[in-house]
């Protein structure tokens, strides 16, 4: 095939990934888990040029428009891993098209690159099965590795290339409100703060160490099924994610006055009965996950705080004819 689109979804981790032991494989410090939504999808097809000129650039059109230069080298970057366990030297028309807002917390890099991984795959003719294209996902990035994977994911840190990818992990229902605060571009990237985390907060290593033990009951809650026990360790963890971050030098601070109000609202529904916790990336808006039933109560007390839209469960990242619309 010399042509392919693929669709993928974001995932929001329940179990936050923050920070690499390994930059060049993008292997994590500590494991992470997930669940891939059903919305803010992003479709990519990847048409290979008839030339085998190494000169030649790739082209890489995102919403419409000529991606920036820091966008296009990314991608480059990626396709020459593609490339070179394909055998060729063929460059690349990528045209993407993004549903959610680029750059808000809404980890549209995970979509992105899972999507990437899938449509340049098949386009260079790599025959990769779930795992493998997990693992290449991973390269472009870390939380790409788990957009894979329908619903619920566990990305294994693994020791090196082969061990670290993402797979299905069982779990309850979950519905995820997502409350957009602000839709802006972020200040400093993910790459940039994860960085400064690891070389300057003082928190960094209390991070590592308690992620690693949040994740592995994490796994235990999602397989018992326990809601409650699955949203008291998301709201910590991302609280302690925000903490390590905070305390970097100089200082990064992704939740706003905004964020704040909708934890504090979420504090509110536990009180009045309603199960639901809160979460953020790197971003200021806020996901609260509840049991779907009690979504909507969740979506109509927090609609005030800012855009609200209720997602659940979606699929990994996967094909699709070419003819299907964006
Ligand atoms: O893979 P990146 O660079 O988009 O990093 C994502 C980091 C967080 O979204 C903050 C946490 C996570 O596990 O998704």
């Amino acid at each position: 095939m010399t042509r392919a689109t693929a669709r993928a979804h974001p995932n929001i981790a329940l179990v936050k990934y923050w920070g690499k032991r390994d930059e060049e494989l993008m292997l994590p410090a500590a494991g992470s888990l997930s669940l891939t939504l059903d919305a803010f999808a992003t479709t990519t097809t990847v048409a290979l040029e008839g030339t085998d000129d190494e000169a030649a650039a790739d082209s890489f059109t995102l919403n419409g428009a000529a991606a920036t230069p820091a966008q296009a080298t990314r991608v480059t970057r990626f396709l020459d891993l593609v490339r070179e366990r394909a055998g060729s030297t063929a460059r690349a028309v990528v045209t993407s098209h993004n549903e959610a807002p680029t750059g808000a917390g809404l980890a549209s890099s995970a979509s992105g690159f899972a999507a990437l991984a899938v449509a340049s795959a098949a386009a260079y003719g790599l025959d990769l099965d779930r795992t493998e294209l997990s693992r290449l996902a991973r390269r472009g990035s870390g939380s790409a590795t788990r957009s894979l994977v329908d619903g619920l994911a566990l990305w294994h840190a693994g020791h090196d290339d082969a061990s670290s990818f993402a797979e299905p992990i069982e779990g309850p229902a979950i519905s995820m409100t997502i409350v957009t605060v602000d839709a802006a571009e972020k200040a400093v990237s993910s790459r940039e703060a994860m960085r400064r985390t690891a070389a300057t907060s003082p928190y960094y290593a209390g991070w590592v160490e308690s992620t690693t033990r949040s994740l592995q009951e994490m796994s235990s809650a999602c397989r018992a099924g326990d809601f409650t026990r699955i949203g008291e360790i998301t709201e910590s963890n991302a609280l302690r994610m925000h903490a390590a971050i905070e305390a970097c030098e100089p200082p990064v601070r992704y939740l706003r006055a905004g964020s704040i109000a909708v934890f504090d609202a979420v504090e509110q529904l536990r009180a009045d009965g309603v199960e639901s916790y809160a979460t953020a990336d790197a971003g200021p808006n806020v996901v609260v996950i509840s049991r779907p039933e009690d979504a909507p109560a969740v979506a109509e007390h927090l609609d005030h705080l800012g855009q609200v839209r209720v997602v659940g469960a979606g699929p990994g990242a996967r094909l699709i004819p070419a003819e299907d619309p964006a």
